[in-house]
């Protein structure tokens, strides 16, 4: 098969690796990629979200699969487009990533088949936000962002001037641009956070797996919010009551209602929750694989990602389909000094020829100058993820080798996966 994947960080470098291993692969393009998955196809210079450039590039080459990795092409209707062009693809049409393209759209779903999620308000007018959390009587309270805002279009405010401001941020000065528009005011959930995942071909969906991100920059989760500093699975407090929970409440009356309401939901399912004392509540649906979820994830599926990923795309999943080892896995990310604010880029990554061949390393802000070096390029810079038998092992071979690689300003949390148990 012919395969083009879309997108550029250290999900689409773990999912070329796992597609890499497919004896169905002969050939894997990636659009626009990064330095790590050079090594694994041909990276193009076309960008994720030009989906001329990307429909064009997929007719020409006569592509037999194409792979969505990150939420903005999805949200502008890539896979509506290939599918005109009769171009097989695997990821939701625009009408079902609404799911994360507009969170008013995805509590309007969980509202419709009570799905358990945190009770909320929409606002199309600044001054009826702020009369709302005039009367609000108890904080933290939650403003979000209606639409995309890469993960960093949420406040958590713990009084009112902090609310306020909030929503000065996002209505009025429009930090978040047109994504700022609606604006989404919610309960404030308590508890333990997790990303649990299916596939799904719209119908029948894969058995349901978890991580735990880290995202905020700093130790002990302190400082703002980034696109996520690491992660491990399974959550320590994954069981299969939790499981069923999520399964039977919330994946499959959403997989069931967009299919029969709205337009049927293919690819992955991503919804992240948070394990209340009363029972799983969902904080937000994503309509893709997660990012660095992702990294810790693959390693541990034991099925063809290929098969998988056809399977949805063609409406054939069967649950039995997707196997997954029950090892433990963790990622840990090593960013530029400075993300998710302003940092310096273009710096040689030193100590990747020094590993030990006991951890993988998924590139995200990558790339090669002139040289041949592999340089920074980004906030996000390189994931090490190790897979063991128990959660301690994993962590201390994925520091291990994090701790063997060097560049200037470099930057990761020492405290990934510890103090879970
Ligand atoms: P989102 O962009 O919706 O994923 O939100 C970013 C992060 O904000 C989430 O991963 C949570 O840690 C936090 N968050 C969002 N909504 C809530 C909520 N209602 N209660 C508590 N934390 C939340
Ligand atoms: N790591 C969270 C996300 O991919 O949205």
């Amino acid at each position: 098969m012919k395969v083009l994947l879309v997108g550029s960080g250290g999900r689409e470098h773990a999912i070329a690796w796992k597609i890499k291993q497919s004896p169905k692969l002969d050939k894997l393009y990636i659009a626009p990629g990064n330095a790590g998955t050079q090594s694994l196809g041909i990276n193009l210079n076309i960008s994720d979200t030009d989906i001329d450039a990307l429909l064009n590039f997929a007719k020409e080459r006569d592509i037999d699969l194409t792979i969505v990795g990150p939420e903005a092409p999805l949200a502008s209707g890539i896979v509506d487009v290939f599918s005109e062009a009769k171009l097989p693809i695997f990821g939701p049409r625009a009408a079902a990533a609404r799911l994360e393209s507009s969170k008013s759209f995805a509590k309007k779903v969980m509202k419709k088949w009570d799905i358990p999620t945190a009770s909320y308000t929409s606002f199309d007018e600044p001054l009826e936000a702020i009369a709302y959390i005039d009367d609000i009587s108890s904080f933290p309270t939650v403003v979000k962002a209606d639409g995309l805002a890469a993960g960093k279009g949420v406040y958590i405010c713990q009084n009112r001037l902090e609310a306020v401001s909030a929503i000065n941020e996002i209505m009025v000065e429009k930090v978040f641009g047109t994504a700022g528009t609606t604006l989404v005011i919610e309960e404030f959930l308590d508890g333990w956070e997790l990303s649990a995942f299916v596939f799904t071909d719209g119908k029948s969906v894969s058995e349901i797996v978890a991580a735990c991100d880290y995202k905020r920059i700093g130790e002990g989760d302190t400082g703002p919010n980034t696109g996520g500093m690491g992660a491990y699975s399974p959550p320590h407090i994954w069981n299969q009551k939790i499981k069923d929970e999520i399964m039977n409440l919330v994946v499959k009356p959403v997989i069931d209602g967009m299919r029969k309401e709205y337009e049927a939901f293919t690819g992955t399912l991503f919804a992240g929750m948070m394990i209340t004392k009363d029972g799983p509540k969902v904080i937000e649906f994503n309509c893709r694989l997660g990012d660095p979820e992702t990294q810790v994830l693959l390693p541990l599926l034991k099925s063809d990602l290929l098969d998988v990923a056809v399977a949805c795309a063609n409406g054939t999943l069967k649950t039995s389909d997707v196997e997954w080892s029950t090892d433990a896995s963790v990622a840990i990310v090593v960013a530029s000094g400075g993300y998710p604010n302003s940092y310096s880029t273009g710096h040689k990554i030193s100590g990747l020829g020094n590993l030990d061949g006991k951890t993988k390393i998924f590139h995200a802000g990558t790339t090669t100058n002139p040289e041949g070096d592999v340089i920074t390029n980004g906030g996000r810079v390189l994931s090490i993820n190790a897979v063991s038998e128990n959660m301690e092992l994993a962590k201390s071979t994925a520091y291990a080798d994090a701790r063997k690689i060097f560049f200037k300003d470099i930057y990761m949390r020492n405290d990934i996966a510890k103090d879970i148990g």
